[in-house]
């Protein structure tokens, strides 16, 4: 049972504020999460609670914390932290909103997560094990950043982030190697096109290129240059992120200085698909354009990914009406985005009933909590994206994975070409 709940304020890795919870049991064992914090975040998500004003940039998070100690430590102390459900409910029904927006969708996931740790820990089982409750679950493929363009980087590139695959490296070492060897080499190649100009939010390369094709063509490039095969050993994936530059009246490609309709969007981005070794791209349109969501997917979903992040925001009831309109054909799984575990897992689940691949995800703000590489693994997500292969709150999640990994010894299953929905690979 939950004895004390406790908050505090600690720093992400954009260096604002954000919420730790800490949630002791009357057994002793103890929990702890820590708030991410997006920065493209779809209009439907859960809203996390900031202090406003002129301190930290208005980013503060007193409010959430002074929340965590007082209302939500009544509501849940003597609960049983093995009953996720209706901790979350308890959370929800406290919190009145729709959105989370009273109490903060930063303090409720930081509880939330908080509470799933102490349990599993009182259980003396490795989160991952302890969600997997027995049953057999596949070690997820990484999706990595090479370079962040988008709202992580100055919109220096209208695509958000370029990524690579690995499904058929075999296990989850290999795949960090090979990515590491494709991240090198894209470094080199951005060094020999000009002066570097740092990295992105998620520690990819900070693009600096004339226009998202060129990005394209330097990855694909660095792909070949890393001695891996593109298309073979390793494919690009791309999370578009189109709501943060448009929406069903059109959408505006600054690098390009053009307006695309939403038909042309489609037809740029089946251009793409053909042109370059893609296998996954992430939110194509904005997210209530559905018609263009729907028709890259009618287009070539049958072969690449085609996954709902703004669109679905983590939510079981979009889940289920994007499937209707077959916008997507992935979907997209941050805790924070809805706000509880539950909910996740809720959402996760309509999502793989419908046959889709689930992927779940880090934001852009992140710190050194690595609860995420134990939801995609308990969760039997098959895939994971984190961001870049540099800075520690990246590699923080990647490194835990490959403890995962090696706990599960030589039984440990890669997802691979498993984690896609079926026509895929
Ligand atoms: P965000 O971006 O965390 O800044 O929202 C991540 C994503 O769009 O997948
Ligand atoms: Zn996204």
């Amino acid at each position: 049972r939950i004895a004390s709940v406790t908050g505090r304020q600690l720093w992400d890795s954009r260096g604002r504020p954000t919420v730790e919870a800490e949630v002791t049991l009357e057994s002793g064992a103890v929990g702890r999460a820590i708030a991410p914090a997006g920065a493209s975040r779809g209009a439907h998500e859960a809203i996390d609670l900031r202090d406003g004003g002129t301190a930290f940039g208005g980013f503060g998070v007193n409010g959430a914390v002074a929340g965590i100690g007082a209302e939500i430590a009544g509501a849940i102390a003597g609960m049983d932290a093995r009953d996720q459900a209706a901790v979350d409910k308890a959370l929800c029904d406290l919190d009145g909103t729709l959105n989370k927006a009273r109490l903060g969708a930063n303090a409720v996931v930081a509880v939330s997560m908080a509470v799933l740790h102490a349990a599993a820990s009182d259980a003396r089982e490795p989160l991952w094990r302890y969600l997997a409750g027995g049953k057999a679950v596949r070690i997820p493929l990484p999706e990595i950043q090479i370079f962040g363009g988008g709202a992580h980087a100055g919109r220096r590139t209208d695509v958000q982030d370029f990524m690579v695959m690995c499904p058929n490296a075999g296990s989850f070492r290999r795949a960090l190697e090979i990515t590491g060897d494709v991240y090198r080499a894209a470094g080199r190649l951005m060094e020999a096109k000009g002066p570097l100009s740092g990295v992105a939010d998620e520690g990819g390369w900070w693009p600096n290129f004339a226009s998202n094709e060129d990005a394209l063509d330097t990855l694909t490039q660095a792909i070949e240059a890393s001695g891996h095969r593109a298309g073979e050993d390793v494919f690009i994936s791309l999370d578009i992120a189109a709501n943060e530059f448009g929406d069903a009246s059109g959408y505006r490609l600054a690098l390009d200085d053009r307006r695309l309709s939403g038909e042309d969007m489609a037809a740029r981005i089946v251009e793409w698909a053909g042109r370059y070794p893609i296998l996954s791209i992430e939110d194509p349109a904005g997210q209530d354009d559905w018609a263009t969501m729907a028709a890259v997917t009618a287009a070539i979903g049958e072969r690449v990914q085609i996954i709902g992040d703004d669109v679905l925001v983590t939510d079981a009831a979009r889940v289920a009406r994007a499937g209707e309109a077959a916008v997507c054909n992935a979907a997209l799984i941050k805790v924070n985005q809805v706000g509880t575990v539950t909910e996740a897992k809720a959402a996760l689940d309509a999502a793989a009933q419908r046959g889709w691949g689930t992927i779940v995800s880090a934001r852009s703000g992140e710190s050194e909590d690595v609860t995420i590489a134990h939801l995609a693994t308990g969760w039997n997500a098959g895939q994971l994206k984190v961001g870049s292969f540099t800075r520690s709150e990246r590699m923080a999640k990647w490194n835990e994975m490959l403890r995962i990994e090696e706990a599960m010894g030589v039984g440990a299953e890669y997802a691979g070409f498993s984690a896609f929905a079926a026509t895929i690979g």
